[in-house]
C-alpha cells in the first residue's frame, strides 16, 4: 500500500484566480490557471490528508477524493476559507485581486456620450494575512505563494515577515519564464521555524530545479510531511 503521511490531516488549499465584478456581465481577472494549487490537492489528498480545495474560475476538473468549493471573488474566497477552519495545514496558491471595483454596475455600463466610466478600485481583504494573523484557528502550519517578475527571494523574504504565514513558495513569473498558465514552475521555498524567529537571517531558502507543478506538488508535499 502507498504511504500514507498525511492520514488524519486537514489541509486547506486555495487555488486559481478572483474575479471582481464590473457590472454584470464583466470583470477584472488575472492569468493563473489554478493548476498548481490543484496539484497540491490531489499531491496532498494521495498522501492520505482530508483535503478542501477553494478555487476561484478554473478549467479544471475536480481533482478524485477533495471536497472543492468553486468561489467568483476574493471576499467569496475570504468566507469559505474561514468557513472551512479548522485546518492543520493551509496552502493559499490563488492568485488573489489586490482591488475590486468599488462602484460596481447594477446593469451593463454603456457607452455615453460623457465619455468613459471612472473604474474606482478598492483593496480586497489579503486571506493569507488574515488567516496568519488568527488567534485561536490559525493553522500550524500556513503556507503562502509569491509570484514575482523581479526580486523574487528579497520580495518573498519580506513577503513572510509582512503576512506571518511559515513558509512561502516563490517562483518567477516574469513572461520568459512561462509559468503563468504553463505546465512547469521553478520555485525557491523559503521556511522560518518558529514563531519568534521573523528576522530575515533566520529564513532558509532553498532553490528547487525546474520542474512539473505536479512534481512541485509532490516535493512540497514531502517536505509539509
Ligand atoms: O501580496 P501577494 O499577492 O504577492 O501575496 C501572495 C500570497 O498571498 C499568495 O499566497 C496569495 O494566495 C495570498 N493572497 C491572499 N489574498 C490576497 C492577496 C494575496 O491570500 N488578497
Amino acid at each position: 500500500p502507498r504511504p500514507r503521511p498525511l492520514a488524519g490531516k486537514r489541509v486547506l488549499i486555495t487555488a486559481g484566480p478572483t474575479h471582481e465584478p464590473i457590472d454584470p456581465v464583466r470583470y477584472i481577472a488575472n492569468r493563473s490557471s489554478g493548476k498548481q494549487g490543484f496539484a497540491i490537492a490531489a499531491a496532498a489528498q494521495a498522501a492520505g490528508a482530508d483535503v478542501t480545495l477553494v478555487s476561484g474560475p478554473v478549467e479544471l476538473r475536480d481533482p478524485a477524493g477533495v471536497t472543492v468549493i468553486r468561489v467568483e471573488s476574493a471576499r467569496d474566497m475570504l468566507h469559505k476559507v474561514e468557513a472551512a477552519l479548522p485546518a492543520d495545514i493551509a496552502i493559499f496558491a490563488a492568485a488573489v485581486a489586490d482591488w475590486r471595483v468599488a462602484n460596481e454596475g447594477e446593469q451593463k455600463l454603456k457607452k455615453t456620450a460623457a465619455g468613459m466610466p471612472p473604474l474606482q478600485l478598492v483593496e480586497n481583504p489579503d486571506i493569507l494575512a488574515t488567516i496568519s494573523k488568527l488567534k485561536e484557528k490559525r493553522p500550524p502550519l500556513v503556507i503562502g505563494f509569491a509570484a514575482e517578475t523581479e526580486h523574487l527571494i528579497d520580495n518573498a523574504k519580506a513577503k513572510i515577515a509582512r503576512k506571518g504565514c511559515d513558509w512561502i513558495v516563490a517562483n518567477d513569473v516574469s513572461p520568459a519564464s512561462g509559468v503563468m498558465g504553463g505546465d512547469r514552475n521553478t520555485v525557491h521555498l523559503l521556511t522560518r521555524e518558529g514563531a519568534d524567529k521573523i528576522g530575515v537571517d533566520s529564513i532558509n531558502v532553498e532553490s528547487w530545479p525546474v520542474m512539473t507543478k505536479e512534481q512541485v506538488a509532490t516535493e512540497l508535499v514531502a517536505k509539509i510531511a
